[in-house]
């Protein structure tokens, strides 16, 4: 969560007035502030090459917008795909197919032909995958990703590491696959694991990169193989809430570092995705009703979980304030909902609020790291604007969808009739 500056009682973002924004873009709409984007990426990269050669690989499945990619690439970001539809945006971008390392799961033939094409490597995930990308090209630069046996995250939904999850070659399988790539014809270049996302304790990144340093040891050990980077993975958790405190980065790379040291391992790659991009961005939504029941008071907006998922899908908590009464007191309580027809579509629940009135505009906070990424046209609603202000200006980066674009792949058959 950032602070924000405000203008009489009115909230800022990059130096621009919320009010002008939602006026001059309409709502619902998502803004990002590129100076907090540039900060986000520098702390990290720098936390962690104070301390070890790192190598940031933004997961770019937090938020894949061009323009917030372009700033990434300006600041020397590498990229960390998991769809061809990244990989392409990455490229479009700006990126050179050697910054990006595509790690999928479920990965189809004719996915792995177009990151041939491409020059991406890739980051296998079962021992499957490995045998059929050695069918179309065994000279293809690739990695292995290992399930760790190591979970956290902020939601079940989001534990990869822990042994029954999809993701990854068992521990206890994975210097047999390093063995079969080298037998296929490849030369592996490195090993990662990814444990969960939205964790900030030390030691669990910790536990993860002994895990990784004792296969890095066996594989070169047992097979001499010298592999050229070790790769942690995501999952750095930001504060959502007024009172959780921002991740301790030096922490988590010093304890990192510690297992490291010694071990022969040359680079160590991370991949944050929240972190770099979650609380750059707000949304704004404007309130189209307030309603009394029985019960509790409704803020009702025009953003419902179309366009953030979050609080609806993992109970996700994300902060919210009356940007044109910013300087307010809070007066009272409400569930803050949008217009989608489900009862479990909301943004946040109980929150104290200065008085609300119908045309006032709603700010969600922290909402740019699988906020855009994860919206949806549900209720047959077109999918909202997005804004990047920097020093007082703000541009256009991503047109609202119109209702056209809504039935643009359709096709009603003839002997339906017109
Ligand atoms: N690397 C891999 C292999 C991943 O699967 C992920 C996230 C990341 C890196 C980046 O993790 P991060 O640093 O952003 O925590 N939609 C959920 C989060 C799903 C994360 C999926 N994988 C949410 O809104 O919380």
């Amino acid at each position: 969560m950032r602070d924000f500056q405000r203008r009489k009682d009115n909230m800022l973002i990059g130096g621009v007035s919320i009010a002008k924004l939602v006026g001059r873009f309409g709502t619902p709409l998502m803004v990002t502030d590129e100076n907090a984007l540039r900060e986000n990426y520098r702390a990290v990269h720098n936390a962690f090459n104070a301390v070890f050669p790192t190598r940031v690989n933004y997961a770019c499945k937090a938020n894949s917008n061009l323009s917030l990619l372009r700033v990434l690439e300006q600041e020397g970001s590498c990229i960390d795909a998991v769809s061809i539809g990244e990989v392409e945006a990455c490229l479009k971008a700006g990126f050179s197919a050697e910054r990006i390392l595509y790690t999928g799961v479920s990965v189809s033939d004719d996915e792995m032909r177009q990151l041939v094409e491409r020059k991406v490597p890739i980051n296998i995930d079962s021992i499957g995958q490995l045998r059929r990308l050695a069918a179309l090209d065994n000279g293809h630069p690739i990695s292995l990703r290992v399930n760790p046996d190591v979970g956290s995250g902020h939601s079940q939904k989001v534990v990869t590491g822990t042994k029954g999850a999809k993701f990854g070659i068992p521990k206890d399988e994975i210097v047999a696959a390093f063995a079969e790539a080298v037998k296929l014809g490849f030369s592996p270049k490195g090993l990662h694991a990814h444990t969960g996302s939205g964790g900030s304790d030390p030691t669990v990144f910790g536990r993860v990169t002994e895990v990784l340093v004792g296969i890095f040891e066996r594989v070169r050990g047992e097979l001499g193989i010298d592999l050229e980077f070790l790769d942690i993975g995501g999952g750095i958790g930001i504060p959502y809430r007024p009172e959780e405190l921002r991740a301790d980065l030096e922490a988590i790379a010093s304890e990192v570092a510690s297992k490291l040291q010694g071990s022969g391992v040359r680079t160590l790659v991370i991949e944050p995705g929240r972190y770099i991009v979650a609380d750059t961005t707000v949304l704004l939504t404007r309130v189209n009703d307030v309603k009394s029941t029985p019960v509790k008071e409704y803020v009702l907006v025009d953003a419902g979980f179309n366009t953030l998922i979050r609080p609806a899908f993992y109970d996700s908590y994300h902060h919210v304030a009356v940007a044109n009464k910013f300087g307010q007191q809070a007066q009272l309580k409400y569930d803050v909902a949008g217009p989608l027809c489900e009862t479990g579509d909301y943004l946040a629940k109980e929150r104290y609020l200065p008085k609300v009135e119908v045309g006032d505009t709603i700010c969600v906070y922290d909402v740019g790291a699988y906020g855009f990424s994860m919206s949806s046209n549900y209720n047959t609603r077109p999918r909202c604007a997005e804004v990047l202000v920097n020093e007082g200006k703000a541009f256009l980066i991503r047109e609202r969808e119109d209702i056209k674009d809504l039935f643009r792949h359709q096709k009603i058959p003839s002997r339906l009739g017109p």
